[in-house]
C-alpha cells in the first residue's frame, strides 16, 4: 500500500534548487541593514564592495583563477550570451566559425541561430547514445577560421559529462588561439570546475543551480580573450558588465560555490545511491521503458527515462498529483509540443521522446522519497499506457 509521505517531493534539482540556509543565512543581512551601493564611495558602499569582493576572491580559488577573471551576471543565459556574442561582436565583422554541440541548452542554441543570421557559419556537432560529443569530432569540425568553441560540461536533461579537458586540450593542440567556452551550469555541483585544470577561457555558472539564489551568475573569462559588452551603461564589471551588482546574490553564490565544492564528495556519494536504487527499481518494475542516462557517462543527480505508450506531460501531471515534482526535459522547454532535441540527438525515435521523464536528485532527498516514487509510479504508468489506444493495439 502506497502511503503519501509529504505533499511535496522534489526530484527536479536540474530545474533549480533550493537555496540551502547556510546561504541564505549569509545573504540576509545584505538585503536591508547593509543595503549599499557596491560602487558608491562612502562607508555603505564600502560594506558592499568588500562583501562582493570577498565573494570574488572566494569563486576565484575556487576556480582556479584570478579574481579579475570574475564577472558576475544575472545568471548562465546572460554569462552564455555575452561569452558567444561578446567574443564574436569583438571580432568586428572578420569571418568567425562557431563549434558547438546539439544538446546544448538553448541558453546557447538560440544565440548562435541569431548569431547564423548575422553570417557567422556555425556546426552543431551530434554527440554518441551516451549524451557525450567525441572529442575527436571537435577537432575534424575546426576550420582556418574557426574562433570559438562552446561545449557543455554536463547535460541538463541527461546528466551526461563531456570531456572537457580532453577536448580542449586537443582542440588547442590544432589551432591554440581558438577560444574555448563551457556552460557548467550542471557541472559545479558535481565536478571539479578548475578552469585551470579544464584549460577553459570561458565559463558560465549559475546561482540557482546550486543550492544558492536566482537571478545571479557569472562568467569566467580568461585575461587577454576579446570581449565587447552587451549592454552600455555604468562601468561595473570592468564595463564588460554594467549594471548595479546584486550584492546579497554574489554573496550567496559565492557562499553556495564554497559549499558545493566542500561538500561535493559527500552529497555525490549521497545522490547516487539514491539515484542507483529509483533507477534499479525502476526497471524492475516498470516495462516497456528506456533509461536514456547513461549513469557510467553521467553526474549523479540525473535518471531520464522514456516510458513507452504514457505521455511525458501526463505522466508529470499524474506524479504532481501524488505530490512529486519532476520534469519532462528541460524545464524551459516544457509547454513546448516539440519532443526534447537532446532525446533526438542521441538517437530516440520522436514518438517515444514525448514519452520522457528527468527525475533529478539533490542533496535534501532520501530514500522514504524515493520509495515512495516507486510505490506511485508503476500504476501511473500502467493507468496512462490503458488510455493510449496506439499503446494497447
Ligand atoms: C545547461 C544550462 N545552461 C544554461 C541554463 C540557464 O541558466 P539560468 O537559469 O541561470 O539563466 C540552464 C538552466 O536550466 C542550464 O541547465
Amino acid at each position: 500500500m502506497k502511503k503519501k509521505i509529504k505533499e511535496n517531493i522534489y526530484f527536479d534539482h536540474s530545474a533549480t534548487t533550493p537555496v540551502d540556509q547556510r546561504v541564505l543565512k549569509e545573504m540576509m543581512p545584505y538585503f536591508s541593514e547593509k543595503y549599499g551601493n557596491y560602487s558608491s564611495l562612502h562607508g555603505f558602499g564600502r560594506e558592499a564592495y568588500f562583501a562582493v569582493e570577498k565573494a570574488r576572491e572566494k569563486i576565484a580559488s575556487t576556480l582556479d583563477c584570478s579574481k579579475d577573471e570574475v564577472i558576475f551576471t544575472s545568471g548562465s543565459t546572460e554569462s552564455n550570451n555575452l561569452a558567444l556574442k561578446g567574443v564574436i561582436d569583438s571580432l568586428k565583422g572578420k569571418s568567425a566559425h562557431i563549434i558547438t554541440t546539439q544538446i546544448e541548452h538553448d541558453a546557447i542554441l538560440v544565440p548562435c541561430k541569431q548569431l547564423e543570421k548575422k553570417g557567422v557559419e556555425v556546426t552543431y556537432l551530434p554527440v554518441g547514445k551516451n549524451g557525450v560529443v567525441d572529442p575527436k569530432s571537435v577537432v575534424n569540425a575546426i576550420k582556418d577560421n574557426t574562433v570559438l568553441i562552446s561545449i557543455m560540461y554536463v547535460n541538463n536533461e541527461l546528466g551526461s559529462i563531456n570531456p572537457i579537458q580532453d577536448i580542449v586540450r586537443m582542440a588547442k593542440k590544432k589551432n591554440k588561439d581558438i577560444i574555448f567556452h563551457t556552460d557548467a551550469t550542471q557541472a559545479v555541483n558535481f565536478l571539479s570546475c578548475s578552469v585551470k585544470d579544464l584549460g577553459v577561457d570561458m565559463m558560465s555558472i549559475s546561482g540557482h543551480k546550486i543550492y544558492g539564489p536566482k537571478g545571479v551568475g557569472l562568467l569566467f573569462i580568461r585575461k587577454g580573450i576579446p570581449i565587447t559588452p552587451l549592454q552600455a551603461g555604468g562601468h561595473q564589471e570592468r564595463s564588460i558588465r554594467s549594471g548595479t551588482l546584486n550584492v546579497p546574490g554574489i554573496v550567496g553564490l559565492g557562499k553556495a560555490i564554497e559549499l558545493a565544492v566542500k561538500e561535493m564528495d559527500k552529497n555525490n556519494k549521497k545522490i547516487s545511491k539514491l539515484r542507483d536504487y529509483f533507477i534499479k527499481g525502476v526497471l524492475k518494475n516498470v516495462p516497456d521503458i528506456i533509461l536514456n542516462t547513461d549513469v557510467d557517462n553521467s553526474v549523479s543527480s540525473h535518471a531520464n527515462f522514456c516510458f513507452v505508450g504514457a505521455e511525458g506531460e501526463s505522466i508529470l501531471l499524474y506524479l504532481d498529483a501524488e505530490g512529486i515534482a519532476v520534469s519532462t526535459g528541460s524545464a524551459c522547454a516544457s509547454g513546448s509540443l516539440e519532443p526534447s532535441h537532446v532525446l533526438l540527438a542521441i538517437g530516440i525515435e520522436k514518438e517515444i521522446a514525448h514519452s520522457s521523464i528527468r527525475f533529478t536528485f539533490g542533496k535534501h532527498n532520501n530514500k522514504e522519497e524515493i520509495d515512495y516514487a516507486l510505490s506511485v509510479l508503476p500504476s501511473a504508468i500502467r493507468k496512462l499506457r490503458t488510455m493510449n489506444p496506439l499503446y494497447n493495439k
